[in-house]
């Protein structure tokens, strides 16, 4: 660890932003525009590079690997690009480097006469990124333009490896922030950029295919969410009547029905008076509480703005999309939010963690796997070390049917209203067992504390079941659907407001089921493609320009779980030398870099692997029911360790005695615990 956090600090001391780490590709955040370092003239270099990997280390060669293996017809031809680290590391950024690449390298365009750039695919791709981050983004404590959902974007290739199209699907986008947000955060950027000049945003809808009609109702659609943002309601004199408007507010209410084209007393109305139906013809009427209104007022915005992003992403798909008979193979780029620990933490992060503990898992599959065909291939012995297999945690989220997912959905499925103490009993008496899950005893606040492998999270129940519910109100959705705004009516249209299923029974669809469902879709698409991991890493918080943390850094290479999860000693290289602290690559042990080379054809070494290589040669391999060293003539070697605790993988119970005699280091890894 140490000595990943030195060579890191080295090299970012020496303006050198990107490292090999094993697998993965480390991406150090500048916080500064560094000159040429994405220009034409080096994504050409990198494409035509012989060995691209022998060139710098550069999310280029990453770009490139993954594209020689669909020209390669490397199987599974499919790639995925994962692209992890906290709020502000760099994801979005690099996916934007990467697809940048992918439309320049891969363009198919080109080809043809036409060079006009609303016919051109990839202009309409990358087009997609400036709509959907202003919709999608804003600005945070963290990052001012971080991304409020996830996204997965497949680029399709046709058979000569262009680019024909491609589409995106995305996750969890973080509605609650329309109707407030955390004090000195902002709303979703394109709510200002309505207000000043927005060119891009609009050029790319145009570009797109969203016409200057459709923009008006979007834009009118947004300007009518700003207006119902202003609207205060106060309690009536009389208990027994609807709450009054506050009476600065009337106007916005006014403007805001006008906006969203609807009948003003009807929005009035649906927003302070709850409707019981009593029966299939009769219905009462009882006034909604004061803070009931106000969560009406919220649930209206939210609801339009999330069906308005929907639609937008579904607009995007259809424009970019290319015909299923004209690609053949594609490369998909992952960019999910990371793992996420604030004071307060509620369904919001327990999903979004959970995401990370899954990818987490493909990630130490896929890893160990790599390296147990290689030693097979081979026929070596190894030994593992203790790793912190996450299943344990992963099972007490998504189990079925104790998990926490599933209890919150009974509990959301039960007609009455929630109670977190109640709740928390519930989950005490089923998962308490579980070594994942704790409970802080002086805490006065219902809550749960999960051990992710990135570290341990406090949820809140309070307010877990209405999010994971998320009702909207059927009068709201009645309104919508008689909106005379064509788009607003359009994005209510075919929904029941309801949920009626079939047979009468309510159909609650909640966000966690909704959620869990898209997640196990994408690991599916993991699963089935080569995958390619980049570690974004944010070296300080305050978004300073070539600052480097070390605590930060060592803070975010625990959470993205190399540390604990593979352990690999054996010994090389003095630790500290300048030498190592500047390399390139910090290495894997030998056996499983060439995994990893075997497996994708590709040669991934630098200067001092062939250092390694030519030594490798020299070394003496020996083995002994001790398990396997490696001896070398002049040093002292230490054995080689990959250990790891309950795996589906085979050979998961072997564990070959180990001796520790060497000088620990860096030649093969250094992801050590410090
Ligand atoms: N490679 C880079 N070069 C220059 N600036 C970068 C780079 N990566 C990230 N940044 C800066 O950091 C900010 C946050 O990056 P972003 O990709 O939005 O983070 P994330 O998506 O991980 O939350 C960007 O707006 C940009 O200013
Ligand atoms: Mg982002």
């Amino acid at each position: 660890m140490c000595v990943l956090l030195k060579c890191l600090q080295a090299r970012y001391r020496a303006k050198v932003f990107y490292t090999h780490a094993g697998c993965t590709l480390v991406a150090l955040n500048p916080f500064q525009p560094v000159p040429d370092l994405y220009s034409l003239d080096v994504m050409k270099e990198y494409h035509c590079a012989p060995q691209p990997q022998e060139s710098k280390p550069h999310i280029f060669i990453v770009a490139e690997e993954a594209y020689r293996n669909v020209q390669g017809q490397v199987e599974p031809v499919n790639q995925s690009l994962v692209v992890s680290g906290e709020s502000g590391a760099g994801k979005t950024w690099t996916s934007r480097c990467l697809m940048k690449y992918y439309a320049t390298v891969a363009a198919s365009s080109s080809l043809m006469k036409s060079q006009d750039t609303v016919e051109r695919i990839e202009k309409r791709v990358l087009d997609s990124n400036p709509i959907m981050e202003a919709f999608g983004n804003a600005c945070t404590l963290r990052n001012s333009n971080s991304s409020r959902f996830g996204k997965y974007i497949q680029l399709q290739l046709n058979r000569s490896q262009l680019l024909v199209g491609a589409s995106v699907q995305t996750y969890l986008l973080e509605k609650t922030r329309v109707a407030g947000q955390p004090v000195n955060e902002r709303n979703f950027h394109i709510f200002y950029q309505a207000k000043d000049c927005f060119d891009e945003t609009v050029e790319a809808m145009v570009h797109l295919g969203i016409n200057a009609e459709k923009q008006g109702h979007i834009f009118r659609i947004l300007a009518g969410l700003l207006q119902l943002g202003n609207v205060i309601f106060c309690s009536a004199m009389d208990e027994s009547q609807p709450c009054d408007l506050e009476e600065k507010s009337k106007d916005f209410m006014h403007r805001c029905a006008s906006l969203l084209c609807v009948p003003v007393e009807e929005l009035q109305t649906c927003l302070r008076v709850r409707t019981l139906r009593a029966g299939k013809q009769s219905a009462l009427f009882k006034p909604c509480s004061l803070a009931d209104c106000s969560v009406r007022r919220d649930c209206l915005a939210k609801v339009i703005y999330a069906q308005l992003f929907e639609w937008l992403v579904t607009f995007i798909n259809d424009s970019i999309c290319a015909d299923n008979s004209t690609w053949c193979n594609f490369i998909g780029l992952l960019d999910v939010y990371g793992f996420e620990c604030f004071q307060f933490n509620n369904l919001e992060q327990l999903c979004i963690n959970y995401a990370n503990e899954k990818l987490q898992q493909h990630f130490v599959a896929h890893y160990l796997k790599a390296q147990q065909e290689e030693y097979v291939s081979e026929g070596l012995e190894w030994s593992f070390v203790k790793y912190q297999d996450n299943q344990g945690c992963l099972d007490l989220i998504e189990g079925i049917p104790t998990g926490v997912f599933s209890l919150l959905n009974e509990e959301c499925l039960l007609n009455r209203a929630s109670d977190a103490k109640q709740f928390r009993v519930r989950l005490e008496k089923e998962l308490s067992d579980n070594g994942s899950m704790s409970w802080d005893k002086f805490s006065k606040q219902p809550h749960f504390t999960v051990a992710h492998y990135a570290g341990k999270v406090s949820y809140q129940i309070e307010g877990m079941m209405e999010k994971n519910k998320d009702p909207v109100p059927p009068e709201l959705i009645h309104l919508l659907q008689k909106s005379e705004n064509p788009l607003l009516h359009q994005l209510f249209a075919d929904r029941d407001p309801v949920g009626q299923g079939t047979r009468g029974l309510r159909q609650v669809v909640t966000v966690v089921s909704k959620f869990k469902n898209s997640l196990e879709n994408l690991m599916k698409i993991l699963h089935s493609t080569t995958p390619h991991y980049t570690r974004c890493i944010k070296p300080n918080t305050d978004c300073r320009p070539l600052t480097f943390k070390k605590e930060e850094v060592i803070m975010q290479l625990e959470a993205c779980g190399i540390v604990e999860t593979i352990h690999i000693s054996a010994c090389s290289l003095k630790k500290n030398s300048v030498a190592v602290s500047l390399s390139d690559r910090v290495y894997l042990p030998p056996a499983a870099v060439r995994s990893w080379l075997v497996r994708r054809a590709v040669r991934r070494w630098h200067r001092a692997a062939i250092v390694l290589q030519r030594s490798w040669r020299k070394w003496r391999v020996s083995r002994s029911p001790a398990g396997f060293s490696l001896g070398h003539p002049h040093t002292k070697w230490g054995s080689i360790k990959l250990h790891y605790q309950r795996s589906p993988l085979l050979y998961a119970d072997l564990h070959p005695d180990h001796k520790r005699d060497g000088v620990t280091g860096l030649n093969q890894i250094l992801l050590e615990s410090t």
